[in-house]
């Protein structure tokens, strides 16, 4: 199977490393000239953890990569599938027109971002039909330009949002699932994807600007009982906003949040992670959109708004 990787951050890394090592063909799409050419060059370095022997050298030989640029993408063949691995803050108008431009009518595309506004963006730019959501528990950490250390083998769930199906698409998504199986990278495919798009919205909203506000790993959220209640509390609030749209949800998903919390104790989010490379955070598309939510639905989601602000003036600081 054919892959083009947008994004050679963690995420980007790790899976187009472990699908290149199954022998699929992977193109990886590099923000600049030098980490394509550092890939190539290096190769990747991919595994569990820091020691050598928990390692794996992929070498450049084994992948292919280069800059996204317009001029670079009629000389790739169209992939059978994109992985958009951007953070959703990534995902501009300019970047939207060279995934279309990478597309031919076989072409799926795939989204990894956590939130769900840029859904229809993705799907308006497409030349054919609609993007896949990746929902996905890996965790993985980008150290420099070609090395990833993966510190949990999590789950990556998939479906389809929106409303152009493409021929022949459903049986493309079964065998996706498949060679990610191969990879070594657990996967299924969702038939309620938007519930789960919620769902980790949910729990993204609750654990996400807590740890980053409050620097800790995310099982630190469970060990003191103010930390507890502002959590208990930002669910309560995104479930208002819910029901006043009418969006699905478990009855224990307070339970499903704490026991995120407790499966991925000792990660920190990818909030904190960008807060502590002084890099802009997925904030807005979290709980900034959960208050845009509230207010296009008239109702008042002060604890959002709180924590949305607090969390912007950090990294603008
Ligand atoms: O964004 C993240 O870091 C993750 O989605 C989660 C589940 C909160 C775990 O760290």
């Amino acid at each position: 199977m054919r892959f083009g990787i947008v994004g050679t951050g963690a995420l980007g890394l790790l899976f187009g490393a472990g699908l290149a090592a199954a022998g699929e063909e992977v193109h990886f799409w590099t923000r600049t000239a030098w980490q394509a050419e550092l890939l190539l060059r290096e190769g990747i370095s991919w595994g569990r953890g820091g020691h050598a022997d928990q390692r794996v050298h992929l070498p450049g030989s084994l992948f292919s990569a280069s800059p996204l640029e317009e001029n670079a993408i009629s000389e790739v063949q169209p992939p059978d599938w994109i992985f958009l691995t951007v953070k959703q803050r990534d995902l501009t108008e300019e970047l939207l027109q060279l995934i279309a431009n990478m597309q031919d009518e076989h072409t799926g595309v795939v989204c990894f971002q956590n939130g769900y506004g840029h859904m229809e963006r993705v799907e308006k730019a497409m030349r054919y039909g609609s993007p896949y959501a990746a929902l996905t528990t890996e965790g993985a950490k980008r150290q420099d330009g070609r090395a990833v250390v993966r510190s949990l083998t999590g789950e990556t769930r998939l479906g389809q949002v929106g409303s152009r199906p493409q021929p022949g698409m459903n049986k493309n998504a079964e065998n996706l699932t498949a060679v990610l199986v191969k990879a070594g990278f657990p996967a299924f495919l969702s038939n309620d994807i938007v519930k789960e798009i919620y769902r980790k919205l949910l729990i993204n909203a609750a654990i996400n600007p807590l740890t980053a506000l409050w620097r800790i790993p995310n099982g630190e959220l469970l060990m003191d009982s103010e930390r507890l209640e502002l959590m208990n509390e930002l669910i309560d609030e995104a479930l208002i906003i819910y029901d006043e749209y009418e969006l699905p949800y478990d009855s224990d998903v307070k339970e499903q949040i704490m026991d995120v919390c407790r499966t991925t104790a000792g990660n920190i989010s990818s909030m904190l992670s960008d807060v502590l490379q002084g890099k802009a955070t997925e904030i807005d598309y979290i709980n900034g959109y959960l208050v845009e939510m509230a207010r296009t639905a008239g109702i008042q989601a002060l604890r959002h708004e709180v924590v949305w602000k607090l969390v912007k003036g950090l990294a603008s600081g």
